[in-house]
């Protein structure tokens, strides 16, 4: 290396020498045709020049014995050479300078082509300049490469040394060097390549070429890993740990509090796949590629849910994505997450150069709302190919003529989050609200029930209160309410702000466990009316809490509360968490938070009691096991047949009412996936309606159904099916079906 730069340092002093002879030479050949005289001239000239810039100031007599110097030479050369007009002749000193003089006067009236002459000399400079300026910088560059060199020789070593990867013999796969070098140049061009898990090192380029393009051979240590990733014929295993998962998750900050609650229940989750593979044979299941991609997470969305994630903010979102993902990888698929754009783009190969895509057919998409969007948008018209494969998870739930796009600009239902025009089963909600859509629903930490039971038992916990609400506004207006309770218990708060009635004892926001040891010292789990359906009430019964879940008068939806607005649904709820007030007593206590009297009693009955913890089994991690798989398993929504569920299940109810309400009744849920296999004279003439005429129209949103004359209406556009309305003065015929006790969205037959 030293060697190297001693050399070019020499080049560069010669090239310098050529280019200042060169430069200082320029002038006389650029002058050789002209008159003889200019150039001495402008030899004299310059000399003089060099001369003044050499000594400071030059005498004039100094510069006319110069003259005279060079007039002599002049002569000497004259007499010397042969003339072919004779030898000129001899003239004496004073005739010569009278002529050095006429030279002189020949100098002033030639002093315009002097100064250009300066001029073009002041030009080479500048050339001069550059020139030394780019040998600099070739030099430069020269010394970086070098540099590079070393260090590529050091990473070549390290990596020999390391990773047990040593350089495959190359015989058979000529443009392994040529692409390994452009790779090594130009991986950053393309943040493709750093999606495939390039990251600059050799043996990440070695790799890459030979796995995911084809242009160098596989390295031996990865032989067996390649097999596995040969995806599409291979079978789903269940996974004994979710360690594959984790670096995914590392990559990006947003999955930081995802990262935390998944790593914190790794253990249960391992045990819930065991457990289920025991019951049910989990073998010949094909392993899927599965797109997931959170939307709500990506900072296109703007939705700052991550960051606010451990500040108080709301988590059902990132609960939710966090046991899907543990859900998916338990089960065994091929589980891809992105969360941008960028990666959204690399995965579907769109605008990615020449990367190539990461997969273009994946078997399952789960996104939300606002992931689908950006999934339009960035495949734009193609994106419809996906279509059916994709699951939208949707915390509230759209209903069907929310649903809708025409019928929602029809009937002024038009919301920022509805008109999206899916079946409305490919919506995946957080509780099991509106049947028309699946429950997907959520994990309930439990993992140390087995361990810690006794410290369960609610007569060793202590007289203690833990209220529900993070925010310090959900307090407002309750000080009455919170006063009853604490007449018995000491209130406990995990709040962001301390402007609390003075005996709440306030722990600031907390981490999950943290919360959970709380609730496993209380006995009762205090609702503030807010917020609506969040997932610590169940948490709370998981812990062996009671819950006092306070009524809503009127009840509230998006006709009349701010919070629903603009959600995709006129769903109404009477309590603050309908699915715990389904529940009920011993566990829940639905209170009237006005009605003191009511409060105290339920406080009494409650303190008076001993209760079990208590965990339905579709919040469980087996439970979401089972009914993920299922879902996966069987829910096709590709196909128009109805394949799932099985028909068996089918059980018709006829009633003036919403399906939803009709099916509840019967101690069943409404099933859509049955409504084409009802919407037909012939089926419903089997099922004891007699339709005297009929028709089918899409002006409604309860078909089939029929009036009191038998005259029946059959749906015509079949995602206007829908479970939760109702007409008056029609008969719905309603598709319901049985179901698992706590497992509402399986049927018995379905699994
Ligand atoms: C880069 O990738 C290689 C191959 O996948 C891996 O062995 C190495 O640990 C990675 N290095 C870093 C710094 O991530
Ligand atoms: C308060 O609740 C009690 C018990 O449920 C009930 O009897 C009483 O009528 C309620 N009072 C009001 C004002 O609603
Ligand atoms: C509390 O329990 C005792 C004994 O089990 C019973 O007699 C009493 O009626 C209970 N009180 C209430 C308010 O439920
Ligand atoms: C039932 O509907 C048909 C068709 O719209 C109508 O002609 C008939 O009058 C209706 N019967 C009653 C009782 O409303």
């Amino acid at each position: 290396m030293r060697k190297t730069t001693d050399t070019l340092w020499k080049t560069m002093c010669l090239i310098l020498g050529i280019c200042f002879i060169w430069c200082l030479s320029l002038p006389y050949f650029m002058m050789s045709n002209a008159d003889q005289d200019i150039i001495s001239m402008a030899t004299i000239n310059r000399l003089g020049r060099d001369g003044n810039v050499g000594e400071g100031t030059g005498s004039p007599e100094e510069k006319m014995k110069r003259i005279i110097k060079i007039v002599n030479d002049l002569l000497n050369i004259a007499e010397s050479s042969d003339n072919p007009h004779g030898p000129p002749a001899l003239k004496d000193y004073r005739e010569e300078l009278q002529s050095v003089q006429i030279h002189m006067e020949a100098e002033k009236v030639k002093g315009q082509l002097k100064d250009e002459m300066i001029k073009e000399m002041h030009l080479d400079k500048i050339q001069l300049q550059l020139y030394v300026a780019h040998m600099e910088e070739l030099l430069k560059l020269q010394l970086e490469k070098e540099e590079k060199k070393i260090q590529q020789l050091k990473s070549d070593k390290k990596f020999e040394e390391d990773t047990n990867c040593p350089l495959p013999p190359m015989d058979n796969h000529p443009e392994c060097m040529g692409k390994l070098k452009w790779l090594s140049q130009m991986w950053k061009s393309q943040p493709c390549y750093v999606g495939y898990g390039v990251n600059g090192s050799v043996c990440s380029f070695l790799i890459y070429l030979s796995e995911v393009e084809k242009w160098c051979p596989v390295l031996s240590c990865r032989v067996p890993l390649s097999k596995k990733a040969e995806a599409g014929s291979d079978y789903a295993v269940v996974r004994e740990h979710l360690t594959d998962l984790y670096p995914s998750l590392e990559k990006r900050s947003q999955f930081r509090w995802i990262e935390q609650r998944i790593r914190s229940m790794e253990r249960v989750w391992v045990e819930a796949g065991r457990s289920l593979s025991a019951k049910y044979n989990l073998k010949e299941r094909k392993a899927k590629q599965i797109l997931v991609h959170p939307g709500v997470v990506t900072a296109e969305s703007n939705a700052r849910i991550a960051e606010a994630a451990f500040n108080g903010g709301p988590l059902g979102e990132l609960v939710q994505w966090s046991d899907l993902l543990s859900t998916l990888h338990i089960l065994g698929h091929h589980v891809y997450l992105t969360a941008s754009l960028p990666d959204l783009r690399h995965y579907f190969g769109v605008d990615t150069g020449g990367c190539p895509p990461l997969h273009s057919n994946p078997d399952l998409i789960y996104t939300d709302i606002i992931g689908l969007r950006q999934i339009k948008s960035v495949l734009k018209g193609p994106w419809f190919k996906y279509r059916c494969i994709i699951r939208v998870l949707d915390t509230f739930g759209t209903e069907p003529d929310f649903n809708h796009i025409s019928w929602a600009n029809k009937h002024k239902l038009a919301s920022p989050f509805g008109g999206l025009n899916m079946i409305p089963l490919q919506f995946y909600t957080m509780f099991p609200h509106t049947p028309d859509n699946t429950f997907l629903g959520f994990v309930v930490q439990n993992q140390l029930m087995s361990e810690q039971s006794e410290l369960f038992k609610s007569n060793k916990r202590q007289n203690q209160a833990l209220v529900y609400g993070k925010r310090a506004e959900f307090w407002e207006g309750k000080t009455a309410y919170l006063d009853v309770i604490h007449k018995y218990l000491e209130i406990h708060g995990t709040v962001n702000r301390n402007a609390l009635p003075n005996y709440v004892k306030n722990h600031g926001i907390v981490k999950g466990t943290d919360v959970q040891a709380l609730l496993r010292q209380s006995k009762v789990f205090v609702g503030l009316s807010f917020p609506y359906e969040g997932p610590a009430p169940l948490e709370a019964l998981a812990n062996g809490c009671a819950f006092l879940n306070p009524k809503l008068n009127p009840p509230q939806s998006s006709l009349n509360t701010k919070f629903f607005k603009g959600k995709p649904n006129i769903r109404e709820i009477i309590s603050q968490h309908p699915y715990a007030e389904a529940i009920g007593e011993p566990y829940v206590w639905t209170v009237d938070m006005k009605n003191l009297t009511e409060v105290e009693r339920a406080l009494n009955a409650i303190l008076n009691q001993t209760i079990e913890p208590y965990l339905p089994y579709e919040f469980s991690c087996e439970g979401m096991l089972q009914r993920v798989n299922v879902l996966i398993e069987k829910q096709d929504l590709c196909s128009s047949a109805v394949s799932w569920p099985p028909l068996s299940a089918l059980q018709v109810v006829k009633a003036q009412m919403s399906c939803k309400t009709a099916c509840q009744k019967a101690g069943l849920i409404c099933e859509p996936a049955f409504f084409p296999h009802l919407n037909n004279a012939n089926t419903l003439a089997k099922n004891n309606v007699d339709c005297q005429t009929s028709e089918f129209s899409a002006s409604g949103l309860v078909f089939p159904a029929y009036n009191s004359t038998q005259h029946c209406w059959f749906q015509s556009d079949p995602l206007l099916f829908s479970c939760v309305r109702s007409d008056e003065s029609l008969t719905r015929v309603c598709p319901c079906r049985d179901f698992i006790k706590d497992q509402i969205a399986l049927c018995k037959d379905c699994i």
